[in-house]
Parts: C-alpha cells; structure tokens; sequence
C-alpha cells in the first residue's frame, strides 16, 4: 500500500496536486475581464513617470496610443482614458472640448484598435476643474448637482463623438446617469454605453490617483458626495439599483479590495455586468511592499485580482491589465 497513512479529508484531496488544483478551480481572470486605466496628459513632450504609482505614467498623445495598442494586443478587455488638460478653470471647459485632451486621445485609441477592444472614457469633472472638485460650485463652495448634470451631458456628447463606445460617469452626483443617457439618445448616441460608478467610496485609496491624474480638491474633500466606508453594503445596493433604472449598463464599485461585501452585494442585486476598481492606493501598496522584498509581487497581484473576481466582479479595472493579460495568455 502507497498512500498517507491517515484519513485525507475530501477538501484536501483536490488539493494534493497541482493538476487536481487546478481541475478544481472555480474562479478564474480571463484577460477580456480586464480594464487598464490610461492617463493622458497635454502639452507634454515626453510620458512623466507618477512617483507614487512605480510603473505608472502620464502618458503623451503618442505613447498613450502605444500603450492602448499594447493593451489591445495582450488582449485586455478594454481601456479607460482620463485627460489631463494643460489649463484648468472653474467649469472644467477642457473636459467638452472637441479638440480637448481626453477626446484626441479617444480619436488616437479608436484609430489604433478600433471596435477590436472597448474604448472608453472616465466622464468627471475633478481632473478639469482648478478646485479639483468633480463639479461646478455655489458660490459658497458646494458642489451644485443640477449645474453640474449639464456639464456631464455635454462632456457625454463630446466623449461619443470622439469614438468613445462607453462613458464611464465617476462623479457621483445624483440623476447623472439618466441625465447622461438623455444626452446620448437625444444626440445620435443611443448605442454609447454607461459604465457608472454607482457605489463610490471617499477612499483614502486614491491619493496616488490624485497625483497621476493631478485632481487634488483645493479645499475640503469629497465625502458630501462620495459614500461613507462606515455604511453597509445595502447603500450601494441602492445606488447601483438607482443607476440601473435611469439607464446604466454596468454598474462599478469603487475601491475594490475593502469593498469585496459591496461587490457580492450589489452582484446578488442587479441584472448588469458588475465592474470593481482596483484603485491606485491598492496599486501602490502592493508595488511598495513588493520592491521592499516583503512580499511575491506576481503572486499577489493575481491574488488580488482573482478575489475581487472571487466577490462575483465581472469586470475588473486594474492598472496591471496589460501585464496580468500578457501573462494570462
Ligand atoms: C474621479 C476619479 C477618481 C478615481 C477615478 N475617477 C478620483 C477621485 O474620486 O478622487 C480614482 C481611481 C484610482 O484611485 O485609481 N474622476
């Protein structure tokens, strides 16, 4: 007799080899759920590496388009693009304007892959604004939300004529979804799909975004319209219900990896495909421990992302998309 020479327990026995392990796997990341978001910046020469995002940068026009063409051959799912204008002011004029950042790098994406992998565009108003703030102010410094859903409307327009094939509207203001939504049918653009972030946290996890994307508020912060991580899952169920009904088409929960309740939460309740963002702090954490050697970089990176899709995301926005797909392969 070969053998153990005690009763293997039936969970055990799956995992004894890595064939029977991986036989026995049930959840997997297939490159096509993967979402790179790509900064673009204007008026820059050469890409500018993000200090606290290693691996990371703004990219130039040029170099933007190559890493969208890179991400397309490594068979990502799709890309994000947010525009870094070279000038800011009070309504974010950058963010509509035909000839703005955002909507060129769209043109240069679309030109490169066309309808080959999705092209989408992050729709806010934060990295527009000289205060920072996702939208336009009162003149006591609140977020006015009605003023505001126009501006989306018109940064929708802008962004599907560009070629964008989904917006992705992160502001969380109130009826943006649907004010969206109006915006493309009435103009031609009833095919463009919403990608909304229903259920976002004002999460200290995107400080290093704040700098790739140099979107800091000037004042205050963002927790009068982003949610309290202190509240339970069912809020974001309530959201993310909410944008279904005004017309979203995938809903995103917004940080990922403390938020795996929200993402089964919200999965269990909707009928769209369920988007997490596994955002810049969660980045940098991970590629900080791992270039102190206190941690196996590959390992975790597919750790983490195989629990956010553990939580039940179909989709996952990662900034390793291009690398995890490459690897995937
Ligand atoms: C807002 C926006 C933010 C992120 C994506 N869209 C920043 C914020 O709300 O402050 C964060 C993404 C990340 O941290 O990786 N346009």
């Amino acid at each position: 007799m070969t053998g153990p020479a005690y009763p293997v327990s039936r969970p055990r026995r799956l995992r004894r080899t890595a064939a029977l392990r991986r036989l026995a796997s049930q959840v997997s990341v297939d490159p096509t759920d993967l979402v790179l978001p790509v900064f673009v910046k204007e008026g820059i020469e050469a890409p500018v590496p993000i200090e606290s995002m290693p691996g990371v940068v703004q990219h130039t026009r040029e170099s933007a388009r190559k890493a969208v063409a890179e991400a397309a051959q490594a068979g990502v799912g799709g890309v994000i693009l947010f525009g870094i204008p070279a000038v800011k002011d009070a309504r974010g004029s950058a963010a509509d304007d035909p000839d703005g950042i955002v909507q060129r790098a769209l043109g240069d994406a679309v030109a490169e892959v066309g309808e080959s992998i999705v092209v989408m565009a992050d729709l806010c108003l934060d990295e527009y604004t000289d205060h920072g703030h996702c939208g336009l102010l009162t003149a006591s410094g609140d977020v006015d939300n009605d003023a505001t859903l126009e501006r989306y409307a018109a940064i929708a327009i802008a962004q599907a004529s560009a070629g964008a094939q989904v917006v992705g509207p992160s502001g969380m203001m109130d009826g943006q979804v649907a004010a969206i939504r109006d915006a493309l049918d009435s103009n031609g653009f009833s095919d463009v799909a919403i990608m909304a972030y229903s259920a976002k946290y004002a999460s200290s996890f995107y400080g290093p975004f704040r700098d790739a994307a140099e979107c800091a508020p000037q004042f205050g912060d963002r927790a009068s319209y982003q949610q309290d991580p202190a509240r339970a899952a069912a809020e974001a169920v309530e959201e993310a219900r909410l944008d279904v009904a005004e017309g979203a088409d995938i809903v995103m929960i917004k940080p990922a990896i403390g938020y795996l309740d929200v993402v089964r939460a919200v999965r269990e309740s909707v009928g769209v495909p369920v988007a997490a963002y596994n955002v810049s702090g969660e980045y940098s954490m991970l590629e900080a421990a791992a270039a102190n050697g206190w941690i196996d970089r590959d390992r975790a990176i597919r750790e983490m992302v195989i629990s956010i899709k553990r939580a039940g995301a179909d989709i996952v926005l990662t900034y390793w998309a291009t690398e995890l797909a490459a690897r995937l392969r």
